[in-house]
């Protein structure tokens, strides 16, 4: 079977690594990839939002199945275009992937379906927003409706934040078109947990839970970033909790998309806050997480084509999905700076230590292979993952592989997985 996977990040590595375990792939393409990608499949120069030419790509190449790993091809709707070539696409259709390409939509659809999120308005115009954040109770928290690549959520302390916030989303318009609306939700407070599920359209199974650490610094201090470090599973995802989600979350959501004309194929990515009254819907997303899905993955013991067929032929109902007994930490090394602004072009050093180091792996997300060796071309440059007995001996494992690579800015939080102490 040949694969072709799109996207170029640490995500889209772990996902390639766990397709070359499947004995029914002979040869794995990547577009656009990056330089770790290139070590397991051939890298081609084409665009995730170049979808006639990945088409073009899947059909000369005879390629048997395609795996869309990013979200803004999936909002785009790049499932729809290679499906009407008669290509075998892993990934939502546009009209699902909406789930995450509109937080008005997903927030409407909780609603609708009584599924359990925080108390909510969606509104169209700046005006608007101000006289209901008159009157509204603080801290709140004020979400741009598109992608805004995490980015597009302030919390806001007082009316001034708040005030100051509407302008930056709707007015001055910072994350670009996905301000033109916005969602202004009730503040949480709990602990937050990212689970990830295979979805058929119909039937739904979860994989093992994760946390991430979006913020830049130690103690979650910084801005947001698209995530610095997860572990896998997470402690606080309990039995319990996983019994109210199952019944009040994971299936009514499945439900809520079929009912809507909109079924659902592909990852659904359930962000929750475990709140004091019970798991509530902080976020979905329509693939897998990145850099969840560099703990989940890694622990699955399925064959991921075999589970991914399912999915798109609606026969998910016969597959169990199995994970080790273990656990998995990974923590992102970045280029000083990030997200804001940062050098790249930096050569790693180091990188051979992975090879063969068994429950070790290093994800590259910016990367690039150059004359000169492999350097860094991105904010978040590698994914070290490591394999441990427990979550304390995983993430020993983690840091302790961190310091195996170097690079000219190389930046890490030192404190992922220290919420594993407190449970
Ligand atoms: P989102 O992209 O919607 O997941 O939001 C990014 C981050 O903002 C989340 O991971 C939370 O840490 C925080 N956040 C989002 N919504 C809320 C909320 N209603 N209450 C508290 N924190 C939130
Ligand atoms: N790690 C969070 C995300 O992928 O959106």
């Amino acid at each position: 079977m040949k694969v072709l996977i799109v996207g170029s990040g640490g995500r889209e590595h772990a996902i390639a690594a766990s397709v070359a375990k499947s004995p029914r792939v002979e040869k794995i393409y990547c577009a656009p990839g990056n330089a770790g990608i290139g070590q397991i499949a051939e890298c081609v120069p084409i665009g995730a939002m170049e979808f006639d030419a990945l088409t073009a790509f899947a059909k000369e190449k005879a390629v048997d199945f395609t795996i869309v790993g990013m979200d803004d091809p999936l909002v785009g709707g790049l499932v729809d275009v290679m499906e009407a070539q008669g290509l075998r696409v892993f990934g939502p259709r546009r009209n699902a992937a909406i789930l995450e390409g509109s937080k008005a939509f997903s927030k409407d659809l909780m609603k609708k379906y009584g599924i359990p999120t925080a108390a909510y308005e969606t509104f169209d115009s700046p005006q608007a927003a101000y006289e209901y954040l008159e009157t509204a109770r603080f801290p709140i928290v004020l979400k741009a409706d598109g992608l805004a690549l995490g980015k597009g959520v302030l919390i806001c302390r007082t009316k001034e934040e708040a005030f100051a916030g509407v302008k930056t989303i709707m007015e001055d318009k910072q994350f670009g078109a996905a301000g033109s609306r916005m969602v202004v939700e009730e503040f949480m407070t709990g602990r937050e947990v990212s689970v990830l599920s295979f979805v058929d359209g119909k039937t739904i199974r979860i994989m093992t839970s994760a946390q991430d650490h979006k913020r830049a610094m130690d103690g979650d201090q910084g801005l947001n970033t698209g995530g610095m470090g997860t572990f896998s599973p997470s402690p606080f995802y309990t039995p319990e909790v996983d019994a109210f989600c199952q019944k009040y979350i994971y299936q009514p959501t499945v439900d809520a998309m079929a009912a809507e004309g909109r079924p659902f194929k592909g990852v659904i990515f359930f962000g929750l806050m475990l709140t004091p009254e019970g798991p509530r819907v902080l976020e979905y997303n329509a693939r897998f997480g990145d850099p969840e899905a560099q703990v989940v993955l890694p622990r699955m013991k399925n064959d991921i084509i075999e589970v991914m067929e399912a999915c798109v032929d609606g026969t998910l109902d016969r597959i169990r999905l199995e994970f080790e007994d273990n656990a998995a930490v990974c923590v992102i090394l970045a280029s000083q700076g990030y997200p804001v602004s940062y050098e790249k072009g930096f050569v790693i050093q180091g990188l051979e230590r992975f090879e063969g180091a068994e429950g070790y792996y290093c994800f590259h997300a910016g990367t690039k292979q150059t004359e000169q060796g492999i350097v860094t071309n991105g904010g978040r440059v590698l994914g070290i993952t490591a394999k441990g007995k427990d979550l304390l001996t995983a993430r020993e494992n983690a840091y302790k592989a961190t310091e195996w690579v170097s690079f000219s800015n190389k930046y890490m939080r030192r404190d992922i997985g220290k919420a594993i102490e407190e449970a």
